[in-house]
C-alpha cells in the first residue's frame, strides 16, 4: 500500500492527539493545517475563541493556511478536526477548496463535545465528489485527550487499514 498522510487542524490539542495515534498505528506521514493567524489555545479564553469561530462561520470565512500540504503525493489522506459550531472549523473549507482530492481516499476523524461528526463526513463527500470518503471516527474530547488507542485501533481494523 502506498504511504498515507494524516492531516489535522487542532487548537486545544485533542484532534492532534488522535492524529498522532493514527499516524503511529498506520505508519502514515503527519502534517498540521497551520493557520496564518494562529488561534488562541488558552482554554481560559474559550469565550473569545467561540466568538471568533462564530463570526467566521456566519461570514462564511476562508481563514488562510500558512503551510503547503503535499496532498498530491498521497492516495489516502486522513483528515482530522474538532467540531466548531456544529460543523468543522472554516479553515477546513479553505483546505478542501485549495486541494484536489479527485481519485483519492479521504478518511475523516474528529473530536467533539456531544455533536459527533455533525454531518461533516457527508459535507466532505459533497465538497469532494470525486473522492472516496470512508467511515470516519468521531471521538469525544476527553477520550481523545486521554488517547483512546483501542478505539482507533478497532476503527482502523474495520477499515482494513491495520
Ligand atoms: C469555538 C468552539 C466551538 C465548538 N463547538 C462545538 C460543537 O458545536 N459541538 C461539539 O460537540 N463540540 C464543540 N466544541 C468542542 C470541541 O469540539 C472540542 O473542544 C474539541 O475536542 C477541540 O478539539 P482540539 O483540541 O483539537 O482543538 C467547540 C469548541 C470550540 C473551541
Amino acid at each position: 500500500m502506498s504511504k498515507s498522510l494524516v492531516v489535522y487542524f487542532s487548537v486545544y490539542g485533542t484532534a492532534k492527539n488522535m492524529a498522532e495515534i493514527i499516524a503511529k498505528q498506520t505508519g502514515a506521514d503527519l502534517v498540521e493545517i497551520e493557520p496564518l493567524v494562529p488561534y488562541d489555545s488558552n482554554r481560559d479564553h474559550y469565550n473569545q475563541l467561540a466568538k471568533l469561530a462564530k463570526q467566521e462561520h456566519d461570514s462564511n470565512a476562508r481563514p488562510a493556511i500558512k503551510n503547503e500540504i503535499s496532498v498530491q503525493d498521497y492516495d489516502t489522506i486522513f483528515v482530522g478536526y474538532p467540531m466548531w459550531w456544529y460543523t468543522f472549523p472554516m479553515i477546513l473549507y479553505t483546505f478542501f477548496d485549495k486541494y484536489d482530492f479527485s481519485g483519492k481516499t479521504i478518511i475523516p476523524f474528529n473530536t467533539h463535545m456531544g455533536s459527533g461528526d455533525g454531518g461533516t463526513y457527508r459535507t466532505i463527500q459533497q465538497l469532494e465528489p470525486k473522492a472516496r470518503v470512508l467511515d470516519g471516527l468521531p471521538m469525544e474530547m476527553r477520550s481523545a485527550e486521554r488517547g483512546d488507542v483501542k478505539a482507533i485501533s478497532k476503527w482502523l481494523e474495520k477499515l482494513g487499514l491495520k
